[in-house]
């Protein structure tokens, strides 16, 4: 037999063959396949009891003729995955020892295991839409979650087997352009790509633009008439919005760069600035849209909020705005990559825009025949400081995300310090920033994202807890015990021949959980949620301690000694594919 990369699929699959051959079942039975507790098994289906009470029927009497067909299911090894009736109709089953060392033994590198999950997704194409941060903006802490949770997402997709494409969304395009490009003309500053500061001046100048703005409706017209100019492709301003656009681009790939960010496309809204016409034309054509007070505008009459509130797409003044650009964002991406899902990116502040945006994409295409892509709106909550209210520094300004996660290394690089005083200070160095970044990361993703989270500084460095000194020091623990077996990771040959069949509760529990990393993957991925993976690995480390600390690993039988390295080896590879997956590095001491 081939061993399954998830044996909760397999199981599911056998049963739903099983009752395709059974009396008394229809396509609707699901099986509803879980861990099972311990003691009862190691799977659980709960699928026959809401499907006998909805068939009126006796659930014992069709698991039971369930089971009899699951016999004759050759996909299902019988032999080696044992099947229980319990109460009324649950049905709990087995794993066999030798099976799970099977299990153990097979996948074996991280591409093993990428190669059981390539089936999920695989084929597929899918876009990825973030940071996305808008230009002339320097990225604070509110910028944290998009790269965290979007790069821990497109790296799941990856794992499960979608072509992915990161498009970098630059909000470049808007009315902000016209205020700085007057202010900069007023105050007839140079702007200096070069300087350090660059980006902060661009937001100073913008902030006293507005200001003058507010003291004079004369200015406010000088902006309008920028805006206009840069609009219409005025030379001189198109230079200033160029440098406005560089100056910001340099600033955001220094922090990709720190987060391992790598866009595959950045094509920010002024792309789509001349792709909006299509827009009005056809959804007016597909009498989707309408004038109401001279702005261009969709209703959802389906809908109970969006029967009234518009989804605005061309505003009264005729500029396009963000969600004309989204439409034309859309229909370029289904046509020019051939998208079959879009994830988007942001706060949960903008629900409602995706919702109208989704909604309206949904009926545009059905009328004129394009293939909708699968439509995700991944959202977060607010990431609060320790007095509960949106983060922000004592003055009441924005943490940039720059000096964050400056701060983040240099308080990491203290402990490593203290912990490992004699370490070289380049490894301190690397260390720190594994850790450092790893823990700002982790704190991120182990909520789940919909949640606000409390942003602590001692919790995110901790070392018990679900953190990510936790699960770092885990692994650098495993490679130390690894190194005195006289094994490595990638040198295990001689350990999978003499590991003999698994035997302790430890070692069998051990090994359960290991095989049940395809279960959390999926689990993050049926509604991208990373924080299933955070999770997974937390129990994962806590079973291994719980082993390490009943069964003795360096023993002098070198069978019981091989199949416990195995244990630990396997431990360490889970344990490191769900950290990379997650963005964070592993460090093999700490
Ligand atoms: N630039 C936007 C913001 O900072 C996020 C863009 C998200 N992507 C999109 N296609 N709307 O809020």
């Amino acid at each position: 037999m081939t061993v399954p990369f998830d044996f909760s699929q397999l199981i599911d699959q056998s049963l739903r063959q099983a009752a395709s051959q059974t009396e008394g079942f229809d396509d609707t039975f699901d099986p509803g396949i879980r861990p099972a507790e311990p003691r009862f098994g190691d799977f659980q289906a709960n699928g026959v009891l809401p499907f006998a009470k909805q068939k009126k029927t006796n659930p014992r009497q069709l698991a039971t003729a369930l089971v009899e067909s699951l016999a004759s299911v050759e996909s299902f090894p019988s032999d080696a995955i044992s099947v229980e009736i319990a109460g009324p109709g649950f049905l709990n089953f087995r794993l066999s020892p030798a099976l799970l060392l099977e299990w153990l033994k097979h996948f074996s590198t991280e591409s093993d295991l990428q190669a059981g999950a390539g089936d999920l997704l695989k084929g597929k194409n899918a876009i990825v839409d973030y940071p996305s941060p808008n230009t002339a903006k320097q990225m604070h802490i509110g910028h944290l979650r998009p790269m965290v949770i979007g790069e821990a997402i497109k790296r799941m997709l990856k794992f499960a087997g979608a072509n992915v494409i990161q498009d970098d969304h630059l909000g470049d395009w808007g009315t902000n352009f016209g205020t700085l490009i007057m202010a900069i003309k007023r105050e007839g500053y140079d702007l200096d790509a070069t300087a350090d500061n660059a980006l902060a001046e661009i937001e100073r100048l913008y902030k006293s633009g507005t200001a003058l703005e507010k003291e004079a409706p004369s200015i406010r017209d000088q902006s309008r008439a920028e805006l206009v100019k840069l609009q219409q492709g005025d030379a001189e301003n198109t230079e200033i919005w160029n440098k406005i656009v560089a100056i910001s681009n340099n600033e955001f790939s220094r922090i990709y760069k720190i987060l391992d960010v790598k866009p595959d496309i950045t094509l920010g809204e002024s792309f789509y600035r001349d792709k909006v016409d299509r827009i009005y034309a056809e959804l007016q054509e597909c009498e989707l849209a309408e004038e109401s007070d001279g702005a261009l505008v969709v209703f959802h009459p389906d809908h109970p909020r969006f029967a009234k509130q518009p989804f605005i797409i061309r505003k009264s003044d005729g500029a396009s705005n963000y969600a004309s650009t989204d439409l034309a964002t859309m229909i370029h991406r289904v046509e020019e990559n051939t998208a079959d899902m879009i994830a988007y990116f942001t706060d949960g502040r903008q629900q409602d825009h995706f919702q109208q945006l989704f909604l309206t994409a949904e009926k545009w295409f059905s009328r004129k025949g394009y293939p909708l892509p699968k439509l995700e709106h991944v959202w977060w909550g607010t990431i609060l400081g320790e007095d509960g209210k949106a983060i922000k520094t004592k003055s009441g300004a924005p943490i940039y995300l720059r000096a964050l996660l400056d701060e983040a290394q240099e308080r990491a690089y203290a402990i490593v310090n203290e912990k490992n005083p004699e370490l070289a200070e380049d490894e301190k160095r690397s260390i720190a920033s594994a850790v450092g970044i790893g823990a700002v990361r982790y704190a991120d993703l182990s909520q789940n994202r919909t949640q606000d989270y409390t942003f602590s500084w001692d919790k995110l460095l901790a070392f018990e807890g679900n953190s990510a000194p936790y699960l770092l020091y885990a692994a650098a623990r495993i490679y130390s015990i690894l190194a005195k077996g006289g094994v490595s990771k990638t040198d295990l040959t001689e350990v999978t021949k003499l590991a003999s069949s698994l035997e302790t509760d430890a070692e069998l529990g051990l090994a359960r959980k290991l095989a049940l990393f395809p279960m959390a993957l999926e689990q993050a991925l049926a509604d991208l949620r990373p924080h299933f993976i955070c999770t997974y690995l937390y129990e994962l480390t806590g079973t291994y301690s719980t082993f390490n600390n009943a069964d003795k690993v360096l023993v002098d039988d070198p069978e019981v000694k091989a199949r416990r390295l195995l244990l630990c080896a396997r431990t360490l590879l889970v344990l490191e594919t769900g950290l990379h997956m997650l963005g964070l590095e592993t460090v093999e001491r700490m």
